[in-house]
């Protein structure tokens, strides 16, 4: 599977999926860079895992010129959808089976894809982190973590913001260990390179994010306090 990345705004990175010319984005909060993108390429589909602007932003004027493409989206963009997904639904695209995760807590309905062995988080957790929980709703937050923690090791994580070093930084004051500063170092070494730090992967969320070790929603919420 050929998946790559756009840079929007400071730090949102717009993940593709791509076969042929054909090319899903994920999450465009801006059209320009992905119109550069796009030059000799197709829009096929878009995925919006929720409904912030640096992450939906895009959608309009893509969609003026890539008529043809189907954007999915949970409930709360729906009026930028052509097909609302919920959790568990299910499909099929370029032949790769494709699942829908409710993660909600950073907003009410987000949701994640689970394409394959890959899944796109949009906000729901960072390397090292979790997105912010503007909802006020921590059960959500929690169990949208369970989930992500509960999937096969080999998972690979592609969260839609460039806050791996900030996080794992704050997220020393939880995991006092070598792994972190290990950690930093890798993150700094492939951004020094013009590369993402991205993805990550559940088995190594296992050792660095301190929200992938809460006991309980007590514990989560006492890291969110110790981390802010
Ligand atoms: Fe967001």
């Amino acid at each position: 599977m050929k998946i790559n990345f756009i840079r929007a705004f400071e730090d949102n990175y717009i993940w593709t999926i791509e076969k042929g010319e054909d090319v899903i984005l994920i999450d465009p909060g801006e059209a320009r860079p992905c119109f550069k993108y796009l030059k000799d390429k197709n829009l096929y589909a878009i995925f919006l895992t929720h409904k912030h602007m640096d992450h939906v932003g895009g959608v309009k004027e893509l969609k003026e010129k890539f008529k043809e493409a189907i954007v999915y989206g949970p409930s709360e963009t729906e009026n930028l959808n052509d097909k609302t997904l919920k959790d568990e639904d299910e499909f099929e695209i370029f032949g790769y089976k494709i699942k829908v995760l409710k993660t909600n807590g950073h907003t009410e309905e987000h949701i994640s894809y689970l394409v394959e062995n890959n899944l796109f988080c949009g906000d729901t957790i960072f390397s090292s982190g979790c997105g912010r929980v503007f909802t006020g709703d921590y059960q959500s937050s929690f169990e949208s973590v369970q989930k992500i923690k509960n999937l096969d090791k080999n998972t690979l994580i592609y969260p839609a913001h460039e806050y791996t070093i900030d996080c794992l930084k704050s997220s020393k004051r939880i995991i006092k260990d070598k792994i972190m500063d290990d950690a930093i170092i890798e993150a700094k070494e492939k951004i020094s390179k013009g590369l993402p730090s991205l993805p990550t992967s559940v088995e190594k969320e296992l050792l660095i994010n301190p929200f992938f070790m809460a006991k309980d929603l007590d514990e989560f919420k006492e890291f969110i306090k110790i981390k802010n």
